[in-house]
């Protein structure tokens, strides 16, 4: 059994105040059942101060990205021993808002999962279609790509994370049905398990696009759904903690 993962993705969102929110997410979580593990990636400039508000709980902290090397000349970028240096413990990597607003490649993105092992960080790897891709039937090779691409060799015997975010899902309020996400999960899996004999069956694969409340206990039913990378309904500590407890019941 792969222990389910309920990742919250701020994005550009969170001040000072959302503290409060890590805070009542963290509370929350100590009220439901241990047995999935929770996550929330707020910006950068909250990593530290939402590891201290967390400190006591459950909940981890993540970031959103990370850069390739670990320290040096590369203005306004942030290193994975940053990040864990912060108190994070994940890190996302290749979230097509990444890849379409800075252009990183599937080369980038493998580059960016070593540096999350090499500092001690569990990478959460992203992948999925456009919905042009999509409709002229090409996700199943798109995934298979973007999998082959951005999960180096060197992920053989480590913990990582997928998660499968349709881009035409993400923010528009429209979810890919229980049979798209089946198949694609499914397809992952085999992917995983031919690459990396024996240990897919431990790789935790979320399901991203516009999940919340009143969906998430179908998403999370689906076979090879271990979990969601949630986005806008992660802001608010009671839509997030419905999804964790979704994923537990
Ligand atoms: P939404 O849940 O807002 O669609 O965002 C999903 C996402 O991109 C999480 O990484």
């Amino acid at each position: 059994m792969i222990r389910p993962l309920i990742a919250g993705n701020w994005k550009m969102n969170g001040l000072e105040a959302w503290l409060e929110v890590i805070e009542a997410i963290g509370d929350g979580l100590n009220k439901q059942p241990d047995a999935a593990d929770c996550l929330i990636c707020p910006p950068f400039t909250m990593i530290a101060a939402a590891a201290k508000a967390a400190d006591k709980t459950r909940l981890n902290i993540g970031a959103q990205d990370c850069h390739t090397v670990a320290n040096g000349a590369h203005t306004g970028d942030i290193s994975a021993e940053m990040i864990a240096d912060a108190g994070g413990k994940y890190v996302i990597v290749g979230h097509s808002e990444r890849r379409a607003d800075h252009g990183e490649s599937d080369a980038t993105i493998a580059a960016k999962v070593e540096a999350a092992f090499r500092a001690g960080l569990t990478p959460i790897i992203c992948v999925g279609e456009t919905l042009s891709e999509r409709e002229s039937g090409e996700t199943i090779a798109v995934i298979s790509s973007q999998l082959a691409g951005s999960i180096p060799a060197s992920a053989f015997g480590q913990h990582f994370v997928v998660a499968y975010e349709p881009v035409w899902a993400i923010g528009t309020g429209k979810v890919a049905s229980v049979e798209q996400v089946e198949e694609v999960h499914d397809k992952i899996r085999e992917i995983l398990g031919e690459r990396f004999p024996g240990q897919a069956n431990e790789t935790p694969i979320l399901y991203g696009g516009s999940m919340k409340p009143s969906n998430a206990p179908e998403l999370l039913a689906v076979g090879n759904v271990n979990g969601g990378l949630i986005g806008g309904a992660s802001l608010k500590a009671d839509d997030f903690l419905s999804i964790y407890a979704a994923s537990v019941s």
